[in-house]
C-alpha cells in the first residue's frame, strides 16, 4: 500500500540546530501526525546533510575528522527531535553506506545514458553556496550575502545535461499546480525558467575537496554536495527495494524558501526525470523565522536556540507558538513578547484554566465521574452546535496547510467552552441543592468535557503531549483519530476524571 511520504530538508552538519531547523521539523511532524490521524500510513523522514565544503570546513575548525564531527552533530540534532516530540520514522545521514550506494548508482545510470559529460570550465564559484554562479545572480550589482566569497575557478569537471530538460520541467510545473505550495512560489520558479538554465556541475576534484561520495566513473572526483543531498529522498524510500513504489513519489518535501530555486524546483525534478523516476508531488515551502526583521546568522550573533525556549516553557508550548504564529510560506519575526502573549492568553488562561477548573468541578460536584447528559437547554445546544460545525472546518484548514488558522479556530472554540461554563455557573447552581440543578451541573460538566475531548484530539498533531495529557485526565480510553473520534457523543460517560493538572504553569518574570 502506498504510504504518505513526508520529508524535511536534511540539515547541514556544520553547527548547532537553530530555530529554523526546529520549526521545519515541528511543522513536518504536525503535518505527519495530522495525516496519521486521518488514517494514512505515514512515512516521515528527516536527517543530516554531511558532505561538502561547508561541513568539511566546520570539522576543520572544530579540530575533528569529518566523520566524528558529523557524528557529534547528528547527536545534537537527534536530541533536538527527541526533546521536541518529533516522531520521525527514519533519520537519514548522507554518510550511510546505503545512501552512498544509491548516489553512485544514480550517477552511473546517468553517465551510461549520456546525461553526464566531462568539460573544462572557468567560472565564478561561491564558496558558501557551494556552486558556480553567474553575473546575473547579482542583486543591484552585488553578490547576495548567502554567496559569501565568490572566486574565479578553472577546472575540469563533470556536468549533468540539465538544460535539455528545461522545457519538460516548465510543462510539468504548468500542468501540476500542486507541485509547489504556496502557489505564489510557482510563479517565481516559472519566472526563473524564462531564462535558459545551465548544465549542472556535479563533481568536485578531490584535490580541492575530498569530503564527498566518490564518482563511480572517476576516482579523482567526489560528487557535488547537492547532487548527493537531494538523492537522500529516494534512499529513504528504499530505492533498491521492491517496495520503492510504496514510498515514491514523495507526497511532501517540506523545505525553506531559500532552497526552492534552484535545488528542489529545478535540479531535483530534472535529476529524477533523467533517471526515469517520477518527481515528488508537492514541495511544501515555508518562510523564514527572522529576528527583528533580520536573518539569523552566526556573524550577527542573533541565533535563537530552540532548546532554550522548549526547556523553559515545555516542548508543546513552543510547538504551538511556532505553528500558530507562522503562515506557511510567509516570513515571521520571532518575538519573546508574542510568545509570552500566546503562552499566557491561549495556553495558560484559555486552555490550562479550562482543564483545571473542569477537573476540579468534576471532583467537587460529580464524585470525579462523567455522568450521562440530562435534559439540555439552549446553552448545551449552542455549544454542541458550535463544535459540530467547527470541527470539520478545523480538519479542512489543516489539510489546506492553514494550520495557523486551524489553531485559531480551535482556540476560539476552547474559549467558548469557558463561556459556556460561565453561563451555567455550576458553583451557583450548587447552592440551591435541588435535584434539577444537580442534574444541570452534571450535564454542564459532561457537555464541557465532551467538547474538550474533541478539542484535545484536534490539538494532538500540534501539541501531542498536551493533547494526550488532557485525554488521560478526562479518563478517555477510546480511539484517538480524526475519522471516528470527533463525533459529539457519550464516549466519556462513566469515565473517571484524573487529578487536577496544571498544564501551563504561571511563570515568574
Ligand atoms: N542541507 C541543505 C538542505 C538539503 S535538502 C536535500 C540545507 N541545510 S540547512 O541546514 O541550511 O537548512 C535546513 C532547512 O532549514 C532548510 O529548509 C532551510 O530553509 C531551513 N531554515 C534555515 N534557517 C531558517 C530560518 N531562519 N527559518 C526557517 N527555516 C529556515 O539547506
Amino acid at each position: 500500500m502506498k504510504k504518505l511520504y513526508i520529508t524535511t530538508a536534511i540539515d547541514y552538519a556544520n553547527g548547532k540546530p537553530h530555530i529554523g531547523h526546529a520549526y521545519e521539523k515541528i511543522l513536518s511532524d504536525t503535518v505527519a501526525r495530522m495525516f496519521r490521524m486521518q488514517g494514512h500510513s505515514v512515512q516521515f523522514m528527516t536527517g543530516l546533510d554531511e558532505h561538502g565544503q561547508k561541513v568539511s570546513q566546520s570539522a576543520e575548525k572544530a579540530g575533528l575528522p569529518e566523520q566524528l564531527h558529523c557524528d557529534s552533530i547528528a547527536n545534537d540534532f537527534k536530541d533536538l527531535c527527541e526533546k521536541l516530540g518529533i516522531a520521525y520514522d527514519r533519520y537519514i545521514r548522507t554518510t550511510e553506506p546505503e545512501h552512498k550506494r544509491v548516489v553512485r548508482d544514480c550517477l552511473q545510470k546517468l553517465y551510461d545514458a549520456g546525461e553526464i559529460y566531462k568539460a573544462d570550465y572557468t567560472g565564478l564559484y561561491s564558496k558558501t553556496a557551494e556552486r558556480f554562479v553567474l553575473e546575473k545572480d547579482k542583486i543591484d550589482g552585488k553578490w547576495p550575502s548567502d554567496f559569501g566569497e565568490v572566486v574565479e575557478i578553472s577546472e575540469t569537471n563533470y556536468f549533468f545535461k540539465m538544460s535539455k530538460h528545461q522545457q519538460w520541467l516548465i510543462d510539468h510545473i504548468e500542468s501540476h499546480p500542486k507541485f509547489i505550495f504556496p502557489e505564489f512560489r510557482t510563479k517565481q520558479v516559472l519566472e526563473f525558467l524564462k531564462e535558459p538554465i545551465n548544465d549542472l556541475c556535479i563533481s568536485r576534484p578531490k584535490s580541492r575537496l575530498a569530503w564527498g561520495i566518490e564518482l563511480p566513473f572517476d576516482g579523482d572526483y567526489v560528487t557535488y554536495v547537492w547532487f548527493d543531498a537531494l538523492v537522500n529522498y529516494i534512499t529513504g524510500a528504499n530505492y533498491f527495494g521492491d517496495d520503492f513504489s510504496d514510498y515514491w513519489p514523495a507526497d511532501y518535501h517540506v523545505i525553506g524558501k531559500d532552497i526552492v530555486v534552484p535545488a528542489h524546483a529545478i535540479y531535483w525534478p530534472i535529476m529524477l526525470h533523467a533517471l526515469g523516476i517520477e518527481p515528488p508531488k508537492t514541495l511544501l515551502t515555508h518562510g523564514w523565522w527572522l529576528v527583528s526583521g533580520e536573518k539569523m546568522s552566526k556573524s550577527s550573533g542573533n541565533i535563537v536556540d530552540p532548546l532554550d525556549l522548549a526547556e523553559k516553557f515545555g516542548a508543546d508550548a513552543f510547538r504551538y507558538y511556532l505553528v500558530r504564529e507562522m503562515t506557511i510560506g510567509q516570513d515571521c519575526d520571532i518575538s519573546t513578547d508574542r510568545f509570552m502573549a500566546r503562552y499566557t492568553s491561549d495556553l495558560a488562561n484559555d486552555l490550562g484554566n479550562l482543564v483545571s477548573r473542569l477537573l476540579n468541578m468534576g471532583h467537587r460536584y460529580c464524585n470525579g465521574e462523567i455522568k450521562r447528559v440530562g435534559e439540555v437547554g439552549e446553552s448545551e445546544k449552542n455549544i454542541k452546535k458550535l463544535w459540530q460545525s467547527e470541527t470539520p472546518k478545523i480538519v479542512d484548514l489543516h489539510n489546506e496547510f492553514s494550520i495557523h488558522l486551524a489553531l485559531e479556530k480551535l482556540f476560539s472554540c476552547i474559549k467558548a467552552i469557558n463561556g459556556y461554563i460561565e453561563e451555567r455557573s455550576p458553583w451557583k447552581l450548587s447552592k440551591s441543592g435541588s435535584a434539577s440543578d444537580e442534574q444541570l451541573i452534571s450535564t454542564t460538566i459532561a457537555t464541557a468535557a465532551e467538547c474538550l475531548r474533541i478539542g484535545a484530539i484536534l490539538l494532538t498533531p500540534a501539541m501531542p503531549t498536551v493533547g494526550r495529557k488532557i485525554l488521560a485526565a478526562l479518563g478517555y480510553t477510546g480511539e484517538v483519530n480524526w475519522t471516528t473520534s470527533l463525533q459529539f457523543g457519550d464516549s466519556l460517560v462513566g469515565s473517571k476524571l484524573g487529578d487536577a493538572i496544571i498544564l501551563f504553569p504561571k511563570l515568574d518574570e
